[in-house]
This record gives structure tokens, sequence and C-alpha cells, in this order.
């Protein structure tokens, strides 16, 4: 049974000094994809759902799909909730089997942020289910959550580690200048910030907005404690080119199948490239050998 919370898989990551991937699958093709990337790699992956594709497909058919897919690896997988905001969908992500779920109450006044936050955080400890959380707001377009760049703000360090001092995460979305989708200038990523707010709180850190970030940025941000790094864009340019380039090289092909095993070899490189890049390639049997270890204590 691979199926695994991201508190106990993010708790090692960081303490390990790597960054497991997080993708959001837009179909099965591509929610196999990323488990057969992590097999490869030997790496623990996190699934992670947008609201907009449980709201297209429904939570049964999602995890009707991820449940046997995680069952058969044998590498830890987890099932987590990307940015929820409606209270309903969360609540029914914990009750089908959903490993994990953010609640983003970011848009929102710090008290009922961390309110709301409370909420799940009690639904979900019933299910031995880990919460992300975010403060600060992290700009651009994610899905159907659009913040403006005026709207955008960094996270405050005081208001970080009262945050996680009242909320017990299995990992902590605070805005550190990254952005969702494609960078339209520079990214200014605040690295003094990062570390000080893992140095505050003692929570492993989600790097949102990993599509367009260099390497050398994304090493530095994991070095000073983000554990998860989340990659959305990036994959559904993968997944619309992987249809495009193979008609360009094959016209005339309309074979469908054929599509389909270009556009999956596509995103299985792509998946593996973004692993091999966090660090987690070697790391599956060993963590997951550990967490079932200390579950069974
Ligand atoms: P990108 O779309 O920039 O890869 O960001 C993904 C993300 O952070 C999902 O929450």
């Amino acid at each position: 049974m691979a199926l695994i919370s991201i508190k106990p898989m993010l708790k090692i990551a960081r303490r390990d000094g790597y960054a497991v991937a997080a993708f959001n699958p837009v179909d099965y093709a591509s929610m196999k994809a990323m488990i057969v990337a992590a097999q490869e790699c030997n790496a623990p992956v996190i699934i992670q759902t947008s609201a907009k594709t449980i709201r297209y497909y429904g939570h049964e058919a999602l995890f009707s799909w991820f449940r046997p897919l995680a069952e058969n690896a044998s590498v830890p997988v987890a099932l987590h909730l990307d940015h929820g905001k409606d209270m309903q969908m969360i609540k029914k992500c914990i009750d089908v089997g959903w490993t994990s779920v953010m609640i983003d109450a970011s848009d929102k006044p710090f008290e009922e942020n961390l309110k709301v936050t409370k909420q799940v955080i009690a639904w979900a400890d019933e299910k031995g289910v880990g919460v992300e959380a975010e403060i600060g707001e992290i700009g651009g377009v994610e899905e159907d959550i659009v913040v403006a760049e005026e709207d955008a703000h960094l996270a405050d360090p005081d208001d970080a580690e009262r945050f996680c001092r009242e909320v017990d995460l299995g990992v902590f979305a605070a805005a550190i200048g990254t952005a969702h989708g494609y960078y339209h200038g520079e990214p200014n990523v605040q690295f003094d910030l990062i570390a000080e707010i893992n140095k505050r709180t003692g929570t492993p850190m989600a790097l949102h907005g990993g599509t367009g970030l260099d390497e050398e940025t994304i090493a530095k941000c994991i070095a000073l404690g983000c554990s998860k790094v989340n990659i959305s864009t990036n994959l559904k340019h993968v997944f619309i080119d992987g249809f495009i380039n193979h008609q360009k090289s094959n016209p005339g092909d309309y074979e469908p199948l054929n599509y389909l095993k270009a556009q999956f070899a596509a995103l299985e490189e792509l998946f593996i490239a973004k692993i091999e890049e966090f660090g987690g390639v070697g790391k599956g049997d060993v963590m997951l050998a550990e967490i079932q270890k200390t579950e069974a204590i």
C-alpha cells in the first residue's frame, strides 16, 4: 500500500534536503505517467488535483483511477487537493480518500484563514490526512484562481510563525515571490524570506509556481527548506504539444493510440526530468519503508 499522506512524506524530504515533485494531472494517462515516472526514478511523488479537474471528472472517477495505480506502486504516492477553496469539496476529498488537502483561504483576513484551516485540520486529523495552507497571496493564474499582480503579496514572517504554531500543517505555502503560470519578467524569489520562515516555523514549505523557475533558483529554494515543488503549467504545455508534435511529424496519422503513446512519452520525460532536478531519485523505497515502520509502531 503506497498511498501516503504528505505529512510524513515531506517531513522526511525536509530532513534529507530534497523536494517531492507535485504535478497536476489532467486525465488518467497524465496521472499514470506521474506514477510510472516516479517508479522509474524510485522517488516519492505527489499527484495534486486542482478544484477545476475535480469539478470536471468528479471525486469518485479521479479516486478510482488513482487507487489501483498507487496501491500497486513501489514508491510513496500522495493524492493531494491543490488550492481548495470550497469547504464541501475539501471535506469530500477527505471522505473519498485523498491523502492530503490544501485549504487556500489566503484571500481572507489572517484570523479567518486560521479559523477555516483549523476546521479542515479537525476533519483531516480523524483520517490521517495532511493539510496545506497558504498565507500571503501567490500571484498569477492557477486554473480558476486569478490573483492580480497588485493583489499578490508576500507572507509576513511573524504571521507565518503564529500560523504554524496554531495549526500542525503537513506543508506550508507561504508567498515568497513566485507566481503561477509562465513568468513575464524575472521572478523575484525572496530567498531570505524562505530561510526565515523555514527557521521560525520548522514546517516543510511548498514552492508554488514551479514552471519557469531555473534550476539554480529551484535548488536554492530546496536547500532553504522547500520540500514540495509544484508543476502545472509546464505539464499542460507538454500535454498539448505531445499531440501537436506527433501530428506534425506524422501528418495523415489518424490512429488515436499513436497520439496517446507520444503524449505519454513526452509527459513521462518531463516528470522524470523534474523528479531528478528536485533530488527525489533513489529516495522512494527507503521513504516508504521508514513510513511503514513508524506507522507499525
Ligand atoms: P505553475 O502552473 O506555475 O507550474 O504552478 C503550479 C502550482 O503552483 C500549483 O499550485
